[in-house]
């Protein structure tokens, strides 16, 4: 009954973690939950008033498929304001969050056997978006002693004559690892040497630290001409449950991805659409003020997370993910059976200390768990001593 399409794809461990994490506290259990990828500040309230205002005012029908024109030339605005990158409307796709925007590309851009170059540790969605579209993924691996970064020589010797698109995401989900300036325009050199399109999932530009700055691979050289800039406002606008993302790239590429969307989904939610007009629009201090708490946050768990026994920590760049390397751990005994990977380290975890984590293992790197520090700094303080209680058992 079930295609061996939709047996091939796997469920996301995040959204599994972040089920059972729920699950628990339903039932009463006190649990810490470092699993969610998304901010844990509420929307701010100029974009709410949009939303009611949108419904007030009965903007509740179908709209065009790619956007509302306004929001669409809000999108342009930002991307030449933010970015130095210049689009017109009709090479602006709106879709339901970074994730259909993704899809969408994929789904142009990838023939079957067509290869997708994706780095890893990588977000859970890309190979699976791949797999989706009868594509191959092809891994590069990295790790933390290289601070989870694809050199131009990796990106180089992975390219075959069947590669098709490199899936870039700068800060990455779930490292943090966060390009600088020079190192992307290293990336595109490649990418244009071997006319390789590039997806560039930049939906934590606005989540960086320690002064780095985000630069988007289309703004280099002839890269506009082959890359796909995805960005939404779920991350740098706390609006994850509204389902806002879009796609940046030469119309063509739009107007396609565009055919696909009529026939799956047409347009985005109309209210969610004039919020993001607010959103856009608006003013942006809140993204500073985000900015600010996640920074602190950052460094203390960083330095938390170092001070445990069998952990090694990265500081990240960016987003709001901290990937420790937990390996040293692998091979100790928790109730009466050897942990073996990050499954069972944060299943460990879960169960003697009740605090959820994601492992690594999802992201294509076992040696690690993810910990989103996207929830309160008294969360995470109370979430740093039971993990080092728990850690010190092992
Ligand atoms: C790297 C990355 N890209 C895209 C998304 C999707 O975001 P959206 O909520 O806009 O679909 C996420 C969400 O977790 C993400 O981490």
């Amino acid at each position: 009954m079930i295609s061996q399409r939709a047996k091939n794809t796997s469920p996301s461990p995040t959204l599994a973690i972040t089920a059972k994490a729920r699950a628990m506290k339903a039932q009463g259990i006190d649990v810490l939950s470092f699993g969610a990828g998304e901010p844990d500040f509420d929307t701010p309230s100029y974009v709410k008033e949009a939303a009611i205002s949108a419904i007030q005012s009965g903007f509740t029908k179908y709209t065009p498929t790619a956007g509302i024109d306004d929001l669409r030339q809000a999108i342009c605005d930002k991307l030449l304001e933010d970015n130095g990158l210049s689009y017109r409307t009709n090479e602006v796709l709106v879709s339901v969050g970074a994730k259909h925007s993704l899809y969408n590309a994929i789904l142009t851009l990838c023939d079957p056997g067509d290869e997708v170059i994706i780095p890893s540790p990588y977000w859970v969605t890309y190979p699976e978006q791949v797999k989706l579209a009868d594509g191959k993924p092809v891994i590069i691996e990295t790790t933390d002693a290289t601070g989870f970064k694809i050199t131009p020589q990796m990106l180089e010797s992975a390219v075959t004559a069947q590669s098709k698109l490199l899936v870039f995401n700068s800060p990455s989900n779930p490292t943090g690892a966060t390009y600088t300036p020079e190192e992307v325009e290293a990336i595109a050199g490649v990418c244009e040497s071997k006319g390789l399109w590039v997806i560039s999932d930049e939906i934590y530009e606005k989540l960086v630290y320690d002064g780095n700055r985000h630069v988007s691979i289309a703004s280099f050289g002839s890269m506009r001409g082959q890359t796909v800039v995805i960005n939404g406002l779920s991350k740098s606008h706390a609006m994850t449950g509204w389902r806002i993302g879009y796609a940046a790239a030469p119309a063509e590429v739009i107007a396609a991805m565009g055919r696909i969307q009529d026939q799956s989904t047409s347009n985005i939610n109309s209210i969610t659409q004039k919020a993001g007009v607010a959103a856009l629009k608006g003013p942006q201090e809140t993204i500073d003020e985000m900015v600010v708490e996640f920074d602190r946050r950052r460094r203390y768990i960083t330095h938390r997370l170092n001070d445990m026994k069998g952990v090694r920590c990265l500081s990240p760049g960016g987003a709001f993910y901290v990937f420790p390397n937990v390996s040293a751990l692998y091979g100790a005994e928790a109730a009466g059976k050897a942990v073996a990977g990050s499954d069972d380290l944060t299943e460990y975890l879960l169960a003697e200390s009740k605090v959820a984590a994601v492992p690594g293992s999802g992201f294509g790197a076992d040696a690690y768990i993810r910990l989103s520090y996207a929830t309160s700094m008294e969360s995470i303080e109370k979430g740093m001593d039971r993990i080092g209680q728990a850690l010190a058992k092992l």
